[in-house]
């Protein structure tokens, strides 16, 4: 599709697809298979400058849009879903909250590093007992002088073990429910945050995912995010621009499955000609082609209306339950399309496949998306 892009938006896409093909596409299969964090990419990101792509130029920040930062997930994710997802989680839910709630000195000691890629970024909120229903977290948060000493634990944490710098969202006053829930900025080392084991994860292999634990861990006063009692508001915000980026990330990994199809249907033969000459083969291909245009334009949307300020939960819902659906079903698709070769580790099908799962899931299940759709349209149309 041929989509309007800005000047810097058709450069971003270029180099993006550079880095892609000659850097992160090969290693791909290699990370996924030994589940190794791949500390290289992160720092090849940081020197392309697009950890911190949409931040603020004053903040050593790319300054660019949500555009761009949809551009970014979208090819980072089909040459590396792993690669994607330590991105994504970095930018839009860890740097981009501290941007827009944090305090100027917040902002000069997190930000700033967060910006350049010297720190990673990650997010936590769901917990071992509760991911969809956000607000029953039970870390709590208790003042204590200059201090909130936190206890509790967080579960399914992408760039769990690996960052530097952990938005946490806790319960200051859990009387209150999601009124009570308050965003800290909490630093790798602080006494009392440990790690769990890493996660044995089916797809984004390379990708770390682990607990964190929180044992009269002692956070300064000066770190809390916003206001006490904006943590669940933050939350909601921050995945709301989140999910443009897994819609994004889904749009990826389905189009490396596309087009990985179209190679493999041109060059296989059976019945003496080439299977792209079936017409079988013929529309799952168009079926992909159409179903991943209509995933960029729900995407585009979302992301427009991001940079415009406008209420936009719906429309990032909306892209994220599509794109991911639409991936899973178009990488289950290019399986079929390649046969008995697809089910192997040889071709990257049975990969896409995997890692095209968890868009279903994280950042809020398609379940959760339709509850988002449909509290949207109920205020919207009532
Ligand atoms: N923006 C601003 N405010 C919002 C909001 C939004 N998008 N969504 C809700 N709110 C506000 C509401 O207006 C309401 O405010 P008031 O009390 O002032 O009226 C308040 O938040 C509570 O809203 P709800 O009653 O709708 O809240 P709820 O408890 O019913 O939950 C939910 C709503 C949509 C189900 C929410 O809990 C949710 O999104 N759950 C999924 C959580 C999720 O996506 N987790 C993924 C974790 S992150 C991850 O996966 C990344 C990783 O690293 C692995």
């Amino acid at each position: 599709m041929d989509y309007s892009y800005t000047e810097d938006q058709k450069m971003l896409q270029k180099m993006l697809q550079d880095i892609g093909e000659k850097e992160l596409k090969e290693r791909a299969k290699e990370i996924d298979q030994s589940h190794r964090f791949p500390r290289e990419n992160v720092e090849l990101m940081a020197e392309a400058g697009l950890m911190g792509l949409t931040v603020d130029e004053k903040y050593g920040g790319g300054g660019m849009d949500y555009i761009c930062y949809s551009l970014a997930v979208e090819e980072l994710s089909k040459a590396c879903a792993s690669t994607g997802t330590i991105f994504s989680a970095h930018l839009s839910l860890c740097t981009m909250p501290i941007q827009d709630w944090g305090s100027d000195e917040q902002k000069e000691k997190f930000l700033k590093p967060l910006a350049s890629g010297e720190k990673l970024g990650a997010f936590a909120l769901s917990e071992p007992g509760n991911g969809s229903d956000a607000a029953a977290m039970n870390t709590t948060a208790v003042e204590d002088g200059d201090n909130f000493v936190l206890n509790g634990s967080k579960a399914w944490i992408t760039n769990g073990a690996e960052a530097d710098i952990y938005l946490v969202l806790a319960q200051t006053d859990k009387e209150l429910k999601h009124k009570g829930v308050t965003g800290f900025i909490v630093e790798k080392g602080t006494e009392g945050f440990s790690f769990g084991k890493p996660e044995d994860k089916l797809g984004i292999r390379a990708s770390s995912t682990t607990q964190l634990h929180f044992d009269n861990c002692k956070i300064p006063k000066a770190n809390v995010l916003g206001q006490v009692g904006d943590g669940f508001k933050i939350a909601m915000k921050t995945l709301d621009g989140g999910r443009v980026g897994m819609a994004s990330q889904a749009m990826g990994i389905a189009r490396a499955a596309f087009e990985e199809s179209i190679a493999y249907a041109n060059e296989r033969e059976a019945f003496g000609q080439k299977i792209l000459d079936f017409q079988a083969i013929q529309f799952k291909l168009a079926n992909m082609s159409t179903d991943i245009d209509a995933a960029r334009y729900l995407i585009y949307a979302a992301a427009t209306a991001h940079d415009r300020g406008e209420q936009f939960s719906r429309l990032s819902a909306q892209a994220k339950v599509f794109a991911s659906e639409m991936a899973m079903k178009h990488t289950v698709e290019a399986v079929q399309i390649h046969g008995g070769y697809g089910y192997t580790t040889e071709y990257n099908v049975e990969r896409y496949m995997r890692d095209a799962k968890i868009t279903e899931i994280y950042e809020g299940t398609s379940e959760i998306q339709r509850i988002v759709i449909a509290k949207a349209l109920q205020k919207e149309m009532l």
